[in-house]
């Protein structure tokens, strides 16, 4: 505003150093109060209300040692001061005078006091030989300070150049005249083009602000991984760590045959009802398993075999042909493990793992979801025993951070001993059910044609009872579904067991 004003009165203004700033005793001479102005010029040009031309010239600066010279005196000021006058009192040894005036001004002001005639030797002290002296240092400092040159000129601005007591700035001032739409105030320019504006017609004469492409942004939020995913990757390690290999489970489609037959689960077993497992209508049947494994599987059902009676109930192939959603990865081990049992170079012992998605038509609450993940471990190995199971999981939970371990005899249709995983829980201060495991039966591994001597076990747990406790989620739908919050999934730290 300043600055239009002035502008308004004398057309021109020469040299904006002649500016008065508001609350200044004087004239803007100094550098900061010409960069503040020119801060002011370059808003005003932006709105094309003036234009101006930069103007510089050079001045000499005090440094630092300069400034001190000015305050204080120069060295050899100092040094000559320190002394007393010869005849009156005894002079001083180097070593006093360096006491009294410094090391530093003693070394250079001693030298340049004996060329100016102002002190001398009495013995081995110094005194002084005049009783007045002209500090001519202190003198051109401060006449530099006052106007940013000498008169004597650049030849003794340069001798103090060289001494290091000035340095040469460079100064900024400005000459403004008026610009195409100067105007004795500034209007704030529209930001938005609005309803009124183009009712009453003032969008014609109203001033917009300019774009600024040259703007930033506004950071946008990266991608970050599922408290599922981060569990999974360190359930993932430990397996990895122990030499199982991953399973491929890719599939969310199986068959009743693999789901449940090929693990010896009878045809009338209640997991097989509609209320416990979602099928698939379209298209109505999977293809066929293997004719030959399939009527092993068939007859160990219905009449037995390798030591066992079977159910002894009927077999209906429609059951085994029905697609469903699977309730288990169990059903991929199985698959893995008839591989395992067909492979050309005859069986070899295999340590194997999987980690993924299973379906169950579950009334959902706090605790359940209708799908869920697996983690699910299998090792395959002549003559292995249970003691080897027991002794695996209590490996595998351990490296989880879980050592208090009980094992809990169960039963599930496909393993023989089955045992229920139990872990005290320190901060509920109870054993809580943490998994299921067991030894998979004869009628499973033999029909598959595995040697009569090779033994299987294998574990499962679900992989987010161990993510809600590791991340303190009470409720499962605040962890998976439309509930969940993005910013505590964005927030997440990654977890180590
Ligand atoms: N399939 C079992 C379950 O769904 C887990 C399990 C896997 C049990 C392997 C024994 C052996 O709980």
């Amino acid at each position: 505003q300043l600055v239009l004003d002035t502008l308004d009165k004398g057309a021109v203004i020469q040299d904006t150093r002649s500016i008065v700033l508001p609350d200044a005793n004087g004239p803007a001479t100094s550098q900061e109060d010409q960069l503040l102005i020119q801060g002011a010029l370059n808003s005003l040009l932006s709105r094309e209300m003036i234009v101006y031309t930069t103007n510089e010239n050079f001045a000499q600066a005090l440094t630092a040692e300069g400034t001190q010279i000015l305050e204080q005196g120069s060295h050899e000021a100092r040094v000559w001061a320190a002394l007393p006058l010869k005849g009156q009192a005894k002079g001083l040894t180097v070593k006093e005078i360096k006491e009294k005036v410094g090391d530093e001004s003693a070394k250079i002001g001693q030298g340049r006091a004996f060329k100016n005639g102002w002190i001398g030797k009495e013995g081995d002290t110094l005194v002084k030989l005049v009783s007045d002296i002209v500090d001519s240092t202190k003198t051109e400092l401060d006449e530099i300070s006052k106007t940013g040159t000498l008169r004597a000129g650049e030849k003794a601005l340069a001798e103090l150049r060289k001494r290091k007591l000035i340095t040469q700035k460079k100064l900024l001032w400005f000459s403004v005249e008026k610009g195409v739409k100067f105007s004795v105030s500034i209007k704030k320019p529209e930001t938005d083009l609005t309803v009124e504006m183009l009712a009453s017609g003032s969008w014609k004469t109203s001033e917009f602000k300019k774009y600024n492409f040259e703007a930033e942004g506004a950071p946008t939020n990266g991608g970050a991984f599922h408290p599922l995913l981060k569990v999974r990757e360190e359930f993932r390690n430990i397996f990895l760590e122990m030499g199982f290999a991953e399973m491929p489970t890719s599939q969310y489609v199986d068959s009743g045959f693999w789901n449940f037959d090929a693990l010896f689960v009878p045809q009338q077993h209640p997991a097989r009802d509609l209320q416990d497992t979602f099928y698939i209508s379209d298209p109505p049947a999977a293809l066929p398993p293997p004719a030959d494994y399939y009527s092993v599987v068939e007859k160990v059902h219905t009449t037995g075999g390798y030591g066992s009676v079977g159910y002894r109930a009927p077999w209906q192939p429609a059951e085994s042909n029905k697609l469903l959603l699977r309730t288990h990865t169990t059903a991929r081990s199985a698959a893995l493990l008839r591989r395992l049992a067909t492979r050309k170079g005859g069986f070899r012992p295999a340590k194997l793992f999987s980690i993924d998605r299973v379906f169950r038509n579950e009334a959902v609450d706090a605790t359940h979801l209708a799908e869920f993940h697996q983690v699910e471990g299998v090792v395959a190995d002549r003559n292995l025993t249970l003691a080897d199971l027991i002794g695996f999981m209590r490996t595998f939970f351990t490296k989880m951070g879980i050592t208090d371990l009980r094992f809990k005899p169960a039963y599930n249709p496909y393993t023989e001993p089955s045992m229920e995983i139990f872990a005290f829980h320190p901060q509920l201060k109870r054993w809580v059910e943490i998994g299921n495991s067991g030894m998979f039966r004869p009628e499973m591994l033999e029909p598959m044609g595995l040697p009569p001597d090779v033994r299987v076990h294998g574990w499962g747990l679900s992989l987010e009872r161990p993510t809600m406790i590791r991340y303190g989620i009470a409720n499962i739908r605040t962890l998976v579904g439309h509930k969940v919050s993005i910013e505590g999934v964005e927030k997440a730290a990654a977890v180590r067991f």
